[in-house]
């Protein structure tokens, strides 16, 4: 979509650049009157509303606000609830996965590698983050979250290990090179256990990169969408330094009152879409 729009406000300033100096005049009446009608209907909308507004101070219960909303019965679902047996002992390789883009997209890529892992019956190298370009934080997954919560808490869904075992070859230590592959976007599950299988097999480990949003949302197997669930919500816990901070200023919010400001840092495409 973005670089659509961007195509587009190309080719307009391309095409009206044969207008000369009467179609120049033009566009500026057009300009001018729209930036008019704008200005009209604003301040219109403005004296009509300003009686509407928010609602008054007294009228909202902050203790209500605060309460957890209600489920209607639902419930948590991540554990599984059919036949889930842990994986076999026998891998079909090593999947080492990039994940890119911002940080709800690479945790979310996170837990697309374990269920890719989980079938394909591969080992999941620990994800590789993004070190974002904007930011330049290069935390990497050991820097973010507590990795070996992350291991413990699958340890009955996936096999993981932290880095590409070396193997011993003719007396010389080399590590496995992962072949590399781009998943199509939301990938189905076939593409997993044909392809990139094939490829795992052929050369032991496979590289897939990029890795957001490579593998289908939607997918018709509750176990698999309770996997995802698991790591989202129970096995991805951030390290205890960053807790902590969290912690302190749940802590602040309890004691000082419910409402607090917090500086967050855009992204410069974030405030170029805004
Ligand atoms: C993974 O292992 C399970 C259980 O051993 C087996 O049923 C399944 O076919 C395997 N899948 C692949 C892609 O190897």
């Amino acid at each position: 979509l973005r670089s659509g729009l961007h195509r587009q406000h190309g080719k307009q300033g391309a095409g009206g650049g044969g207008g000369g100096a009467k179609g120049i005049y033009a566009k500026l009446t057009i300009a001018v009157v729209g930036l008019l009608i704008c200005t009209l209907s604003l301040l219109f909308s403005a004296t009509i509303g300003g009686n509407r507004g928010s609602l008054e101070p007294s009228e909202i219960n902050a203790e209500e606000l605060w309460e957890s909303a209600k489920s209607s019965g639902w419930r948590p679902s991540s554990a599984p609830r059919s036949d889930w047996p842990p994986p076999p002992r026998e891998t079909n390789g090593y999947l080492r996965v990039r994940c890119n883009g911002g940080l709800n997209q690479q945790r979310s890529a996170i837990c697309n590698a374990v269920l890719a892992a989980r079938i394909m019956n591969a080992t999941l190298v620990l994800p590789e983050l993004d070190a974002n370009s904007f930011w330049h934080d290069e935390s990497g997954f050991q820097g973010i979250y507590d990795v070996e919560h992350f291991i413990q808490t699958l340890k009955y869904d996936v096999q993981i290990v932290e880095s590409i075992p070396e193997i011993r070859k003719n007396g010389k230590t080399k590590k496995i090179k992962g072949y590399q592959l781009r998943p199509p976007r939301d990938a189905p599950i076939e593409w997993y256990t044909t392809v990139a299988l094939k490829k795992m097999q052929e050369h032991g480990a496979i590289y897939l990169t990029p890795f957001s949003h490579r593998l289908a949302e939607e997918i018709d197997n509750p176990e698999y969408q309770r996997l995802r669930c698991r790591v989202n919500y129970h096995a991805l816990r951030f390290k205890p330094n960053i807790m902590q901070l969290s912690e302190s200023i749940v802590d602040k919010l309890r004691a000082q009152g419910h409402f607090m400001s917090i500086h967050l840092r855009f992204e410069m495409d974030m405030l170029a879409f805004a």
